[in-house]
């Protein structure tokens, strides 16, 4: 089916859910409510945006109550084991709530629910899950949707809605949306993974990398600039390998390169970069670009060339260290932030102390560290020697120590100077501050109010605190 047929389909069945999601409104007295409940990575965040769109394009209204909502859906993710304690937790005290409830509606997608074990677990031991679908069949929800409506209206008997593939190369454009935020954007650029990293879920549960054309992310950008978007954040697993079968002759760099051209975009992010793919050539764009922010994240998973080979990571202590002090040397300011895994099949307290000797040389801006989560199905998984959970804590905390130091010691190198700062949101804390994020994402807070939401403002960076910066208007 062509993309288009596809889009047809999809508006269609959203159009055949409205129906039915009058009807039932006109029944209760009320409008029909959801609530989308998102864990995991920006790429859920964003799938989670076209979820609601679709649900508002149906007819549901947002209810920012989860345990009050008419229908739930969890966008899940299964990255490490706490990801899946996490969901199962909401997922049991949902269950209460539906008892009480029986006409509530509860979905399941995402990560984990494309994972067969973890599926298995949900219709086996939550049976009261109504609705569940994989990563592949985000495009199927409006269809879903339709038959779990219908079953509510015919008051037909419950068994479990669910559709999964293993893999798809489809990609429908133009799905509704509903934006998190009015002034800045996650947009896909390429979905999926290659790589195989020996410890990683994403390839099994996301399918193989394929990328957008280029004049579709282009043409969703501009509408997002007439929409009033200011920064953009490009997404995929590996961005830098983006273009890799497609019929155009493109490439990331080029990419940015036409994303600077889009008016009224005032700033680019992207994320994540793998450091095997990183080119001169984008080091380069990055230089010479006024719209791209100062920061790169280079996850380094470990700072041991031995350690490296196991993950198949494909780079060197020694290529990532000349990686890193490239891209410092030709783009001053840059903010370098990293993933760190502690505690994989075979670390020692050598392999450790070489992860701390890259963090001291490269003096990384920020960083991630997890303590090693074993997947099912992956390379990792079926490694001897696996370290203990007492050992990988307290390694985990010596990483963590040198990770506080060069990311404190980076942060305060700009007091006193001034900066751009896109505001975000009114500080949690003290309404009387507005927050707001420098071009190399660290956090500032400031003296301000709610009509400098989604302004770029030049603040004084008074006082570093750590971490964030205590300003003031310039
Ligand atoms: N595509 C990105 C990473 C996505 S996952 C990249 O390649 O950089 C985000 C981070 O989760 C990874 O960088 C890694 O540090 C961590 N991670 C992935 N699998 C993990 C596991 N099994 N246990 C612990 N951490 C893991
Ligand atoms: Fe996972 Fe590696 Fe792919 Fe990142 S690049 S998503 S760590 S397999
Ligand atoms: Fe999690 Fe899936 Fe993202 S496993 S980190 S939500 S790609």
């Amino acid at each position: 089916m062509s993309n288009e047929e596809e889009e047809k389909i999809l508006l269609e069945s959203i159009d055949s859910c409205r129906l039915l999601v009058k009807e039932r409104s006109r029944l209760l007295g009320r409008s029909l409510t959801y609530h989308v409940t998102t864990f995991g990575c920006q790429m859920n965040a964003k799938d989670s945006e076209k979820l609601s769109g679709i649900l508002e394009a149906a007819g549901f209204e947002r209810e920012e109550d989860e345990l009050a909502a008419d229908f739930v859906l969890y966008n899940t993710c299964t990255i490490r084991d706490n990801a899946n304690q996490k969901f199962f937790g909401h997922l049991g005290s949902i269950g209460a709530v539906k008892k009480k409830n029986p006409d509530m509606m509860i979905g399941v997608c995402g990560c984990l629910s494309q994972e067969r074990s973890a599926r298995e677990k949900i219709t086996q031991s939550y049976p009261f899950v109504d609705l569940i679908f994989g990563t592949h069949n985000l495009f199927d929800f409006p269809q879903l949707l339709y038959k779990l409506l219908t079953r509510q209206v015919t008051k037909g008997k419950g068994h479990l809605i669910s559709e999964f593939w293993d893999d798809t190369d489809r990609i429908v454009e133009n799905i509704p949306s509903r934006r998190n935020y009015k002034f800045k954007s996650g947009v896909n650029i390429m979905f999926g993974c290659n790589n195989f990293c020996s410890y990683c879920i994403v390839p099994y549960v996301r399918g193989r990398e394929k990328s957008r054309a280029s004049s579709d992310i282009i043409d969703e950008i501009k509408r997002l600039a007439d929409d009033g978007v200011k920064e953009v954040m490009l997404l995929g697993q590996n961005v830098n390998s983006y273009g890799r079968g497609l019929s155009e002759d493109i490439n990331f760099a080029r990419l940015l390169e036409k994303v600077e051209e889009v008016s009224g975009i005032s700033r680019i992010r992207f994320m994540t970069s793998h450091p095997k793919d990183l080119s001169d050539d984008l080091i380069d764009v990055m230089a010479a670009s006024k719209k791209i922010c100062r920061h790169i994240h280079l996850p380094l998973q470990s700072g041991s060339s031995r350690i490296l080979e196991s993950m198949n990571r494909q780079y060197t202590k020694e290529s990532y260290l000349s990686l890193a002090a490239k891209i410092r040397e030709r783009i001053p300011g840059i903010a370098l932030t990293t993933d760190i895994i502690v505690g994989y099949p075979g670390e020692t307290d050598a392999d450790v102390d070489d992860t701390i000797d890259v963090i001291e040389k490269v003096q990384f801006d920020g960083a991630f560290t997890f303590i090693y989560s074993e997947r099912t199905g992956t390379r990792a998984a079926s490694m001897p020697d696996k370290v203990s959970a007492k050992e990988a804590a307290r390694n985990f905390e010596r990483v963590l120590a040198k990770v506080q130091e060069t990311s404190q010691k980076r942060a305060k190198l700009i007091e006193g100077m001034t900066g751009d700062v896109l505001v975000e949101d009114i500080n949690r804390q003290d309404s009387s501050l507005v927050t707001g994020r420098l071009s190399n994402n660290l956090n500032v807070h400031f003296p301000g109010d709610a009509s400098l939401i989604g302004q770029i403002v030049r603040v004084h960076l008074s006082e570093c605190r750590g971490f964030y910066y205590i300003g003031e208007r310039a």
